[in-house]
């Protein structure tokens, strides 16, 4: 199966109640961990890659492991730019074969946000291709992007459901109080955001920061209207973690397919949860 735009999925999303997991891809293991604990649940996903990710790996290299992914698994799957910064990538990405991008204006304010992913929705839209826009200030760091909760602010209910009616995005990402990174202590997450907002619009709301969510969280923002959940950083601590400890326990190790074949089994677990707890399993 070619990369689908997330139109292939999210409203299903949004009317049977669950959501769709968001798991970024930083190298070739990420992309086979996710794929191959999707395949096992029969569930459709969304492989996020960051600017800095796309820069890591390449464009040609970016698009191949999706593309042989959703060859493989015959699974809807799309490749779908994480906080595009600008027009110019968010085209440079659609050219390059990505089947969907977020244009995050949320540094702008809310009327240019609103004209700027007009113009990406346009140009997208002639493409196939599905737009996330974004809407308030999510905190913490996520590769280049580093918020620091002073200047983290939550959506505005009114201004997110204005903000979908202008520019016909295909999701909308607001911020109702997770962060990106590991929490140190529970997130307050604003619910009734969520659902005041979700109620309003055709679409579905995304969460971003699902990494170290309580499951019962996770359950009430779905619940609320939540049918996208961006999920990286417990990706990064279970592939790292399980690097940490074989290289540990014997100092001679030297082929990396030694410490990278456990932290992808690391990995798989983890998406799998997420699935599960997501409620797409068997959604493909
Ligand atoms: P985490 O790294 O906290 O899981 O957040 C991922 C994310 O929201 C990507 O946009």
């Amino acid at each position: 199966m070619p990369l689908v735009s997330m139109n292939e999925f999210l409203p299903k999303a949004k009317a049977n109640k669950f959501a769709v997991g968001q798991f970024n891809m930083n190298n070739l293991e990420f992309a086979q961990a996710i794929v191959e604990a999707a395949m096992e649940e029969k569930s459709p996903f969304i492989f996020g890659v960051s600017e800095g990710a796309l820069k890591y790996m390449g464009m040609e290299f970016t698009v191949a492991l999706a593309e042989a992914a959703a060859k493989q698994s015959g699974l809807p799957i799309a490749l779908h730019l994480d906080h595009g910064s600008s027009f110019e990538v968010a085209m440079k990405c659609i050219r390059g074969g990505f089947s969907s991008v977020m244009f995050d204006g949320s540094h702008y304010s809310f009327e240019e946000n609103i004209r700027l992913t007009k113009e990406v929705v346009k140009a997208a839209r002639a493409m196939g291709v599905s737009v996330e826009g974004e809407l308030g200030t999510i905190g913490g760091v996520e590769d280049d992007i580093s918020v620091d909760e002073a200047n983290a602010s939550l959506a505005n209910p009114d201004e997110a459901i204005r903000f979908y009616e202008e520019t016909g995005v295909d999701c909308v990402a607001i911020a109702v109080g997770t962060a990106h990174g590991m929490y140190k202590g529970e997130p307050n997450i604003r619910y009734d955001i969520i659902e005041k907002v979700a109620k309003a619009i055709p679409v579905p709301v995304v969460l971003h920061g699902g990494s170290g969510v309580p499951d019962e969280s996770i359950r009430k923002a779905i619940a609320a209207g939540v049918g996208k959940i961006n999920v990286n950083t417990e990706n990064q601590v279970a592939c790292t973690d399980t690097i940490r400890q074989v290289l540990n326990k014997d100092a001679n190790v030297y082929d990396p397919r030694k410490y990278l074949g456990p932290a992808k089994k690391a990995m798989v677990e983890v998406v799998r949860s997420k699935i599960r707890l997501f409620g797409s399993s068997d959604q493909a």
